[in-house]
Parts: C-alpha cells; sequence; structure tokens
C-alpha cells in the first residue's frame, strides 16, 4: 500500500468510512486514527502498531456534546475539566457506555475521551458520523510522532493516507485524568500542566506506574524509547563525566562544555519549558538517527511541562 501524505480532510474522510487508519494531526502528537465503532477497522490499529491488545485507545470526538453520546456520565470535575481546557492537551477516564468497543477500552469499562485542539481533525471529526479511536502514530514503544514526516517514516506503506497539520503546537501527549470517589487522579503526565488543573477542581493525586502491567499502559515503565541507549544526569553533574565525541546531548537551553555542539540540541535556548516539550521526540528522533551512540538528557526543573517532559525521559531511558 502506498502511503500519501496531503491537506485534504475529503481523502481523509473516505479512507476513515471504508475502515481504514489514517494519520492525523493533534497539538500534541500525531495519531493513528479509525472509526472507533467498528471493530475491524479498531484491529488494524493494533497491528499496524504493532500493540498488544492490553493496551486501550483514546477516543477522540469534537465536542462535549458529543462525549455525552458515549459515556454514561460526566462528573462536575470532568465537565469543569473539558469546559476549561477542551480542545485541549487533557483525556478523561470515563464509564464508556456499550456502544464503545471492549476492544477499545481493552475490557475496561472506562473509556478515556478528549477534544483535540487541531483545526483540521477538528473539522474532520464534525464531518465523520463516528469518533476516532487514535493512539500516538508510532510503532509500539517507540517515540511519539510530532510531524507528518515522522509518521511516514516509520508507517509508510501500512497506512493509506497521513493528515498533515504541521509540527504539533503542544509536542507531548495529552494528560489523563481520572476520578475515583470524586477524586481526581492524574495516571500520565502531559500536555496540560497539574498546576492548571489544580487550578480549576483543586487538588490532585499523581499515580504514575511503572509497572510492567499497569493500569495505563502508556506508563509502562520503558516507553517512547528511542533505539540508542539514553541517560539522564543533572546539567551540574554532566560535565567532566562526558568526554567522548561520540554522545548526543538532549540539553534545555545551555550547551555542556567539552561535547561538541554539533551534537547538542538545546530544547528552549530561552528557557521556556513549553518551547522544550514541543521539541523534546524531535530531538530524541534526530539524535537515534545520527551517528552518536549514547544519547545523555539533562534533567528539566520539575515544574509545568518540565514534569511531563521528565518523564518521558525516564522512560525513554528505561
Ligand atoms: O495526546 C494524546 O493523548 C495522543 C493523541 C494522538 O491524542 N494519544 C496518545 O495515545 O497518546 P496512546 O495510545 O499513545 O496513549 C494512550 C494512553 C495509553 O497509555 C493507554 O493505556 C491509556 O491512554 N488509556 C487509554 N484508554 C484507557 C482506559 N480506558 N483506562 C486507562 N488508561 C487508558
Ligand atoms: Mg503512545
Amino acid at each position: 500500500m502506498k502511503t500519501e501524505i496531503g491537506k485534504d480532510i475529503s481523502i481523509a474522510k473516505k479512507f476513515l468510512e471504508s475502515g481504514e487508519p489514517v494519520g492525523i494531526p493533534t497539538e500534541t502528537v500525531y495519531g493513528l486514527a479509525t472509526n472507533a465503532l467498528n471493530e475491524d477497522a479498531v484491529l488494524k490499529i493494533f497491528s499496524v502498531k504493532n500493540r498488544p491488545h492490553f493496551d486501550p485507545l483514546i477516543v477522540h470526538v469534537f465536542s462535549i456534546a458529543e462525549i455525552e453520546k458515549y459515556v454514561e456520565a460526566i462528573p462536575a470535575k470532568a465537565k469543569l475539566l473539558f469546559e476549561k481546557f477542551s480542545p485541549g492537551p487533557v483525556t478523561v477516564l470515563l464509564k464508556k457506555k456499550k456502544l464503545i468497543p471492549d476492544l477499545v477500552t481493552s475490557g475496561l469499562d472506562s473509556v478515556a475521551i478528549r477534544i483535540p485542539n487541531h483545526p483540521l481533525t477538528l473539522e474532520l471529526l464534525k464531518q465523520l458520523d463516528f469518533p476516532l479511536a487514535a493512539p500516538s502514530a508510532n510503532p509500539f514503544g517507540y517515540i511519539s510522532p510530532t510531524t507528518a514526516q515522522h509518521v511516514f517514516a516509520q508507517l509508510q506503506n501500512k497506512i493509506p493516507y497521513i493528515l498533515d497539520g504541521s509540527a504539533t503546537s503542544v509536542g507531548v501527549e495529552s494528560t489523563i485524568v481520572g476520578f475515583e470517589n470524586n477524586e481526581a487522579i492524574i495516571y500520565r503526565l502531559g500536555g496540560l500542566e497539574i498546576e492548571e488543573i489544580e487550578n480549576v477542581i483543586g487538588k490532585v493525586h499523581v499515580e504514575l506506574t511503572e509497572s510492567s502491567n499497569p493500569k495505563t499502559p502508556g506508563m509502562l515503565k520503558s516507553h517512547y524509547a528511542p533505539s540508542k541507549n539514553l541517560k539522564i544526569r543533572e546539567f551540574e553533574n554532566s560535565k567532566m563525566e562526558m568526554q567522548t565525541s561520540k554522545i548526543g546531548v538532549i540539553g534545555f537551553d545551555k550547551y555542556i562544555e567539552g561535547i561538541e555542539k554539533k551534537n547538542q540540541i538545546l530544547l528552549s535556548a530561552k528557557g521556556d519549558l513549553n518551547e522544550a516539550a514541543k521539541n523534546l521526540f524531535a530531538a530524541m528522533r534526530s539524535l537515534d538517527e545520527s551517528d552518536v551512540e549514547e544519547i545523555v538528557a539533562v534533567k528539566f526543573p520539575d515544574e509545568g511541562l518540565g514534569r511531563a517532559i521528565n518523564d518521558r525521559l525516564k522512560r525513554a531511558s528505561s
């Protein structure tokens, strides 16, 4: 199958309506989308990605009214989150209605649902009469794609079409929030900062699993990983230990002395964590494809999107 890249919503729509998977842009990372209500179509997603069936998919819709079609209820705090931050990088776990196939939720009784903030994909969703199940459009366990070209590089000839919406603006996946007894629990750190969530619904718990069979498999200990070895170092300690010319660096705003600059990628020269998050996965990819033998990433400040960056680096290093 030849894979085409383009900006034509009607082509994407045609393939999706015939049960084919299509690469779609969102504000976080590119997704590999299919009709969430069609089990045969959903099965293709698992096989194209080589994804285990125990790892459930996020369902994408274009409005809060649409969410109501697929879930039993939206608790008040969940509703607040959607009203305040959607479309945007937040995914909420809600009790599903029967019409969402068990295959999508890996047999769980809640479905992960979000409204992605990208004009092409929102328009596509409006034109479709079904929601889109979409994991990130990378082979299972590898770095998530933030451009249509990244998707092409990894999934060419496996899918017919990639809808090109340029580089994603947030760059890390959505924050995943669930509710237990009216308490919010963060299962995945992501593009929406905890600080912002707490401003709206109060204190949240963070429960990030690192087991090999977690509740949320995106939380597998090893995930989002380049094929080269990746280590994390405090900026201050990184200098003396690294002598070889074969090291690539993912830095924040300052170069590490003693390492060739051409092998160092600064995620944000002006020290902006949002800009750093946006550049993270492309940097991991480019060092993975370069001739360095090992990748060293500095530890980022543990605040705002720095938390999601540190989380992805940690999993990439496992
Ligand atoms: O930003 C994003 O969320 C991107 C874009 C494409 O929307 N999608 C994404 O999907 O990151 P994926 O499949 O790579 O990660 C989804 C995560 C997985 O860790 C999965 O286990 C978890 O969401 N998840 C999905 N449904 C779930 C459910 N019902 N209960 C608990 N976790 C769930
Ligand atoms: Mg993923």
